[in-house]
């Protein structure tokens, strides 16, 4: 009996919700709690129960009954209150409550922008991991392990203590040319590769710095790629991204693992190069670190670096987001506050 109780009710609940109309209600009310509803029904068959079930059951008799007739009470308010506010004042022109809808990251905005110019170029888009083997992330990119530029990637390293690791064999990754070994390695030239990926550092947190920063990097091997292509590319890609005002500015460096290496400065988004705060009074800014990739490179991914030549570059993706919007704290892209986030 007591799965018959549980299910009457269980019915009665149902009935109520799927009620379109008042007197649906009253119906229901008469069927299940009128004097010869299936409530007094089941009540009047306790007598029938062995003594020691009728306390339990007669009381979740009422309590079922309770529940049914609170239940038609809210449906009927509904319809009362509904029919109030729609014969005498429902007024039209309060403004309605508008659905909280979020937005897309700034830097996921900007990311999406950067691939769809890649991909017109017919770059293919790949991914890969953020714990790397020191193999990809220098060894095959021409750093050998005493190698001073290692230096310059504040790498963080894991403690390995009671691991089958060694210490410093995988690490977070500090850059995204970490892929460039890894596709190259297994892919036949000529292709164009873009990789976005985020990235580790040792690095003290400020306005400008974060321990971790994403990067967009790309590459491309062909036969006869030269170093203007490079030029053209970064040139191209920058004019799209930051508009074709934008003044682009090269310098030399170092990376072992690209031959000749180039910094790019665009104008400062914010002042347009006259020097303000936000760029430091310098008027630029550097986006774009590139260069020819180190027939090294080529040679220890098995392609021959005499038939073959290619350009790689890296988008520090994080700076490009706040020079894209004149953001002036780096930490801002890391905070959660949707009043932040709406603005972008
Ligand atoms: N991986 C370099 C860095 O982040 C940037 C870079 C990429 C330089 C590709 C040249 C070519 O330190």
């Amino acid at each position: 009996m007591r799965e018959e109780i549980i299910n009457t009710k269980n019915t009665a609940l149902a009935q109520i919700m799927d009620a379109v109309a008042e007197e649906e209600l009253e119906r229901l009310r008469i069927e299940y709690l009128g004097r010869n509803g299936k409530i007094n029904n089941l009540l009047s068959r306790i007598k029938e129960l062995d003594p020691s079930e009728r306390k339990n059951l007669g009381s979740l008799i009422n309590e079922s009954k309770k529940t049914i007739e609170d239940a038609i009470k809210q449906r009927i308010n509904e319809f009362t209150s509904k029919s109030i506010s729609g014969s005498e004042w429902f007024d039209l022109s309060i403004p309605g409550i508008l659905p909280r809808i979020g937005n897309l990251h700034a830097q996921t905005k900007v990311l999406t922008k950067i691939l769809d110019i890649f991909s017109f170029l017919g770059y293919r888009i790949a991914d890969g991991p953020e714990i790397e083997k020191d193999y990809y992330n220098f060894e095959i990119l021409n750093f050998p392990k005493d190698h001073p530029a290692r230096d310059a990637q504040q790498t963080m390293f894991f403690d390995t203590t009671g691991t089958k690791n060694k210490p410093g064999e995988l690490i977070p990754r500090t850059h995204t040319s970490a892929m460039q070994g890894r596709i190259m390695e297994k892919t036949k030239p000529p292709f164009r590769v873009v990789v976005p990926g985020r990235c580790f550092r040792y690095e003290q947190v400020d306005a400008s710095h974060g321990v971790d920063f994403w990067q967009v990097e790309g590459f491309a091997v062909d036969e006869d790629i030269r170093f203007t292509d490079l030029l053209g590319t970064i040139d191209f890609v920058l004019r799209e991204l930051f508009g074709q005002g934008v003044k682009i500015r090269f310098a030399t460096t170092f990376f072992p693992f690209v031959e000749p290496g180039v910094d790019t400065y665009i104008s400062c988004t914010a002042c347009n190069g006259k020097g303000c705060g936000f760029c430091k009074r310098s008027g630029w800014s550097e986006v774009m670190p590139a260069g020819m990739i180190h027939p090294n490179v080529l040679n220890a991914c098995k392609i021959d670096s005499e038939k073959w030549r290619g350009f790689a570059f890296a988008i520090g993706l994080s700076r490009a987001v706040c020079l894209k919007y004149q953001i002036d704290d780096i930490r801002i892209l890391y905070n959660p506050d949707i009043r932040i986030l709406k603005q972008y």
